[in-house]
């Protein structure tokens, strides 16, 4: 594929190749010099249109640790606030001699309407509640790293799946790699068309959690809503909420993620959160070493004679 725009466009070949890659870099960024020379010829504009910390952070780290050259741009304290265009936006940063495009923007699409008038490599670091695939691939390696495979594990993704791109980009690389997937929430937060995606709903957390291998603990997108939800944060805490006792009552160990940021005390509490269960910050430092994986795979298609 010449660009990262959704998981739903990359096979399990392609995923097991960023994988493999990286593996390798991990390693890397565990040693006292954290770089490697690879991309010292490349140029990456990192373009947020939405707010972020960990994906914006991650990907300025990870493209610093392949040596690629790095400006970033926050659409708050840009012209885009004068009215200029997405289009217009991008072609005047790539007419300085910008390779590759990282971009989260709020419109679902917006990664698949640039790259048909961009001349540049593009990655969706998050377009509105459509998709955010490396979120997705550091999930998924996470889960490799935790319990050697993906392949036939239980995955249960709970809380907002309407609203979440997080949910659907898991959903798709979980079912690439042969993992059984479910969505738990109330009826009004798991969207219409999930029937057709193959995942299994259940709206009892704690059948679902008894099925699982692996809860993935979503937050409630308030900013995504148009109108004020049921059931209310009171109400879903106490009936979606996961705590330290629900666990302890479960018949398997589990574990425990969330994409972040974390709401805590509402999807989950600080105990489980900070617990031996959660690998919550292994998932970020594994996101440094997928999205170099991405980053140098995708540069390897860009002519650089
Ligand atoms: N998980 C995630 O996308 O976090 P940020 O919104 O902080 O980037």
């Amino acid at each position: 594929v010449d660009h990262l725009l959704g998981i739903k466009q990359i096979t399990s070949e392609d995923i097991e190749i960023i994988f493999q890659t990286a593996d390798s870099f991990k390693q890397v960024i565990n040693r006292p010099i954290k770089k490697v020379p690879s991309l010292r010829d490349i140029t990456i504009a990192n373009m947020f249109f939405e707010n972020s910390t960990r994906t914006r952070l991650s990907f300025e780290l990870a493209e610093k640790r392949l040596s690629a050259d790095v400006v970033n741009f926050s659409a708050a304290s840009s012209s885009v606030k004068k009215g200029e265009t997405l289009v217009d936006t991008v072609n005047n940063i790539l007419s300085m001699k910008v390779d590759m495009v990282v971009m989260r923007h709020p419109h679902p699409g917006a990664h698949l309407f640039l790259s048909r008038h961009i001349d540049a490599k593009i990655i969706n670091a998050g377009d509105g509640t459509h998709e955010h695939p490396t979120q997705a691939l550091l999930d998924s390696y996470s889960i490799r790293e935790k319990l050697g495979e993906v392949a036939g594990k239980k995955v249960v993704i709970v809380g907002d799946i309407k609203h979440s791109r997080v949910a659907l980009s898991n959903i798709f690389a979980l079912q690439k790699q042969g993992a059984e997937v479910m969505v738990c929430g109330p009826t009004t937060l798991i969207p219409k068309y999930i029937g057709e995606l193959g995942v299994k709903v259940e709206h009892d957390l704690r059948k679902a959690l008894n099925w699982c291998d692996v809860a993935n603990m979503l937050r409630i997108q308030l900013e995504r809503q148009e109108i004020k939800y049921f059931p209310s944060i009171r109400e879903y805490t106490m009936q979606y909420g996961l705590t330290k006792e629900i666990l302890d009552n479960l018949d398997k160990e589990i574990v425990v993620m969330h994409p972040g940021p974390i709401n805590r005390g509402v999807e989950i509490t600080s105990e489980v959160a900070d617990s031996e269960h959660s690998i919550i910050l292994n998932q970020v430092e594994n996101g440094v070493a997928v999205r170099m994986a991405i980053i140098y795979l995708l540069a390897s298609k860009i002519n650089r004679d």
